[in-house]
């Protein structure tokens, strides 16, 4: 297995370009599976998880042709099977998303439940009622959910817990479904929008993606279109936090500050500088220390939860104490263990991690959990004095595209070795 090997950087110094976003390429490739014909994506970040969707689309039938610049077009018109198999939603839960696209349009869908994750339970309750409510019958058994319907319902749902995947994934049903179906409660995140764009460009009917009431009315047929994904977000904030934590300066290009809003209020808050353009933002920490922040995750439009592990690395280093309090996955404090074997002084009280920041870091073997927590280790291993090797890092390559060559061109001390 790879391991990176991160050595005390900084300050990085630098332009850096975003990748398309991860988490709205994933319901966006899910969607084509709506439309007759053909249809053709551009700016799909290269990952293993979009790699993953694309051989999951494949599976089913689907041809899909991807160019050097990872742009994928995709041709819907020949399904042989509407199975998304254990092999490959164990490796990514977001193959969920084909859940709500296969029954709407071919009536049939047979997906693997998703099982636990290294961050919380993470159920799909509110996907299978929902698609319940638009007339679908569901039967969870060995492990899959079997769904059949013949043309799913307009209804009036609301979810009692806000779920990103769960709107996109009623959202699509609910597209090509007889009626209006009103999505109460809904998540409110920027790929939602993206997705509900897709779909509109696809001759859909989606309204309010962005509020928390989102209107699908139903349309008999989708046709294939061009599109291009939003920029990542997350990745754009986990090198500002780059930045921030080795007291340097970077702009990151071709992403879209506004999207950002509540992360850039806490940099702001640690101390950073912050410009930004249209499609850039510029962090400068002018050579300081940052200070520790206070941090609360909620649902958009608030902190994301996909931030807080690399704000637990940039406290580590900071002046004063931060508070740091996760409230979307009950479990997603297992960077904190290993951030501890690097000598950071944190307290781990119920949902929130007390952090005091301390003038240095040391370098330590550690172990990447999960996707974001990988990021927060490849950020402390920026700050710590010597070599921090981690392990485990295919998690990072799931959402980071080429994070090493994009780090080293900040001027970062990193290298992957090939295990
Ligand atoms: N939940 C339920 N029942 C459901 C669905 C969700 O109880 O049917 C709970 C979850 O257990 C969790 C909360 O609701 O406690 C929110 O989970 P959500 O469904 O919003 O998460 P998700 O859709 O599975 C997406 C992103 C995650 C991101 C979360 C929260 C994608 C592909 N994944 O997951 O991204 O953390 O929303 O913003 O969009 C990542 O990129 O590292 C990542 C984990």
């Amino acid at each position: 297995m790879d391991k990176l090997i991160v050595a005390q950087s900084g300050p990085l110094n630098g332009e850096v370009r975003i990748s398309g976003a991860k988490n709205a390429a994933l319901p966006i490739l899910a969607a084509t599976l709506l439309a007759d014909g053909r249809s053709y994506i551009s700016n799909v970040p290269h990952l293993h998880d979009t790699t993953t969707s694309i051989e999951l689309l494949g599976e089913m039938g689907v041809s899909l042709s991807v160019d050097e610049r990872m742009a994928v077009e995709v041709d819907t018109s020949s399904i042989s099977s509407f199975v998304a198999p254990y092999e490959l939603v164990k490796t990514m839960r977001a193959s969920i998303l084909v859940l709500g696209p296969l029954l709407a349009r071919f009536g049939e869908a047979e997906v693997s439940l998703p099982g636990g994750c290294a961050i919380g339970s993470r159920p799909v309750n509110l996907h299978i009622d929902g698609l319940r409510a638009m007339g679908a019958d569901i039967r969870v058994e060995n492990g899959y959910i079997h769904a059949t319907a013949r043309r799913l319902r307009g209804a009036r749902i609301v979810m009692d817990i806000v779920t990103v995947t769960g709107t996109e994934n009623l959202m699509m049903a609910a597209a090509l479904a007889d009626g209006e179906t009103i999505l109460e409660n809904a998540a409110r995140e920027p790929e939602i929008v993206d997705l509900a764009d897709f779909i509109n460009a696809m001759g859909g009917k989606v309204t309010g993606a962005g509020s928390d009431t989102i209107r699908i009315s139903g349309v008999e047929r989708l046709q294939g279109t061009r599109f291009e994904v939003l920029p990542d977000r997350i990745e754009t904030g986990t090198y500002l936090v780059a930045a921030a934590i080795t007291g340097g300066r970077v702009r990151t290009l071709d992403t879209r500050p506004h999207l950002l809003d509540a992360v850039l209020a806490k940099l702001r808050d640690a101390g950073a500088d912050i410009h930004y353009g249209e499609d850039w933002i510029e962090l400068d920490m002018h050579g300081k220390r940052p200070r520790c922040v206070d941090i609360h995750t909620a649902p958009h439009p608030a902190f994301p939860t996909d931030m807080q592990a690399q704000f637990c690395a940039l406290n580590t280093v900071g002046e004063g104490v931060g508070t740091v309090t996760e409230t979307i996955f009950e479990n997603r404090f297992m960077h904190v263990q290993e951030l501890k074997r690097m000598g950071a002084n944190i307290k781990l009280e119920g949902n929130t991690a007390i952090i005091a920041g301390c003038q240095q870091l040391n370098a330590a073997p550690v172990m990447a959990t999960d996707l974001r927590a990988s990021a927060c280790l490849v950020l402390a291993g920026l700050a710590a004095e010597g070599e921090t090797m981690i392990e485990r890092i295919y998690h990072i390559d799931r959402g980071y595209e080429r994070i090493e060559e994009k780090l080293a061109g900040l001027g970062a001390v990193i290298r992957r070795i090939a295990g």
